[in-house]
């Protein structure tokens, strides 16, 4: 009867439907500015291969667990899991997975929605015209003028806080599912067309080259670690975003074929991204290191120099901010969810609530870029934006990895064989049912545990 369960949310109208909203919460910032950075930072060629290696052996088995543990429980994270564990005559304690999941939710929204305000500020900065025909130096001032002030900070991260809390009050269909069937094809055509650009008029070769000629000495435990975390980020695992989703997910949909689809279609605009991003940096004699800065120092310098830049540059930051609001309402309706079912308030009620308390977390961010910016080093990088720094670590490669980890045990471990052959719709004898069961209890687990290991120097 396990699988008679209905979320009290609705379903998705089809499974293009879900397709294209965990496409549109995996797709986001993670793609378009902070890949490219980290990337950077972490000497380019080598760090993406692991980050691609991460994506298939850790991350599409993840994603299928993930899925699969949402659509069988159909309800939010924390009561899904303590549902799943009793079923399955396991510790109810599980339920702490989902309340780990729910709180680096609401953690990585509260910074997430600051710089999707930088994206907001510069379509207007762009479409006044502010990149036009401007030097580096210009566009660094009006970066660094946006950043030094909290003031401006404040106001935009606000304005995209309440632009999520409304799609998310809407609900499944009307709310989340029409957002991303308008935001997700449109982001897709710009990259292709800045692409376009970056071929004609950056230095192409020198772009590939960076991101694709793998040089290991510039890799280290540090690095792995950050790749295999953003492979987490951009995929919007560990944390029960793609769960949540996974219990809208009509029954007999194939969960394999869907996860593929979202692995692949992220690591395209991911890797489009860069290959936009990066002929356009070294062109005009950049630094590809440089940081969170990175998106918002260089591409409105090509913007500034291209024909009709003016509108392809307002188009871009539109664009990221669809992006990036597509993944924001993954990122709180597992809260919302959990406030619905369990504390029992009306949707819009949960809305206010958890926005409210993710804005408040927000002002740490906003803060950190000035008032309280502070030094320290990660993984041989010299970060200096404090707080802001620190969350992004402690989510992105603690907590989303641990949350996969713990995902993929009680999958592969917890779960009788029966329950996930059921679930998933395949056969126990199946090639891709034994590849998945085998990555999952033993492959994922063993892998991010090393990597966590060795990145904090005990192994
Ligand atoms: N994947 C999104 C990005 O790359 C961010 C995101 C949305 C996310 N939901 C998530 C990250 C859940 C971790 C967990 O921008």
């Amino acid at each position: 009867m396990a699988t008679k369960r209905q979320s009290v949310h609705g379903q998705w109208s089809s499974r293009w439907a879900f397709v294209l909203a965990a496409t549109g919460s995996a797709v986001g910032l993670g793609n378009i500015w902070k890949f490219p950075y980290i990337a950077g930072e972490n000497g380019g060629g080598a760090f993406v291969l692991v980050y691609l290696v991460c994506i298939c052996l850790i991350g599409v088995p993840i994603m299928m667990a993930e899925i699969m543990l949402g659509r069988r429980g159909r309800q939010n994270p924390v009561m899904t899991m303590e549902t799943l564990a009793k079923e399955e005559g396991r510790s109810t304690h599980w339920r702490l997975l989902g309340l780990m999941g729910v709180l680096a939710g609401f953690f990585i929204l509260s910074y997430y929605s600051v710089i999707a305000g930088w994206a907001l500020s510069y379509i207007f900065q762009s479409a006044s015209g502010a990149f036009v025909g401007s030097s580096a130096e210009t566009v660094g001032k009006i970066f660094g003028d946006l950043v030094s002030t909290p003031e401006t900070l404040l106001l935009w991260h606000t304005l995209f806080m309440v632009m999520t809390m409304l799609v998310v009050a809407r609900g499944v269909r009307s709310g989340l599912e029409k957002a991303v069937t308008w935001l997700m094809p449109g982001l897709f055509l710009i990259l292709v067309l800045l692409v376009g650009y970056a071929m004609a008029e950056g230095s192409f070769a020198e772009g590939v080259n960076f991101l694709f000629s793998a040089d290991f000495s510039k890799l280290n435990w540090g690095s792995v670690l950050i790749a295999m975390g953003h492979a987490f980020f951009t995929l919007s695992l560990g944390m029960g975003a793609i769960m949540i989703y996974g219990s809208y997910l009509p029954e007999k949909v194939s969960i394999a074929k869907t996860s593929f689809m979202v692995a692949a279609a992220d690591t395209t605009v991911a890797l489009l991204a860069g290959l936009a991003i990066f002929p356009i940096v070294f062109v005009n004699d950049l630094a590809p290191g440089s940081g969170p800065g990175l998106v918002f120092q260089t591409l409105p310098i090509a913007f500034g120099q291209m024909p009709g830049g003016l509108i392809v540059g307002t188009l871009f930051f539109v664009m990221l901010v669809f992006a990036a609001w597509s993944s924001s309402i993954s990122l709180i309706e597992p809260a919302v969810t959990w406030l619905v079912e369990k504390k029992t308030m009306t949707r819009g009620k949960a809305c206010v609530v958890s926005g409210i308390a993710t804005w408040l977390l927000g002002i740490v961010t906003v803060l950190s870029f000035n008032k309280w910016s502070f030094e320290f080093t990660f993984a041989g990088h010299k970060k200096t934006e404090g707080l802001f720094d620190m969350l992004d670590i402690l989510t992105a490669n603690i907590m989303l990895p641990l949350g996969g980890l713990l995902i993929a045990i009680f999958a592969g471990w917890q779960m009788a064989k029966t329950s996930s052959i059921d679930e998933l719709g395949m056969e126990s004898t199946d090639l891709s049912y034994r590849m998945w069961r085998f990555l999952v209890r033993y492959v994922t687990p063993v892998a991010v545990i090393i990597i966590m290991l060795k990145a904090i120097g005990i192994l």
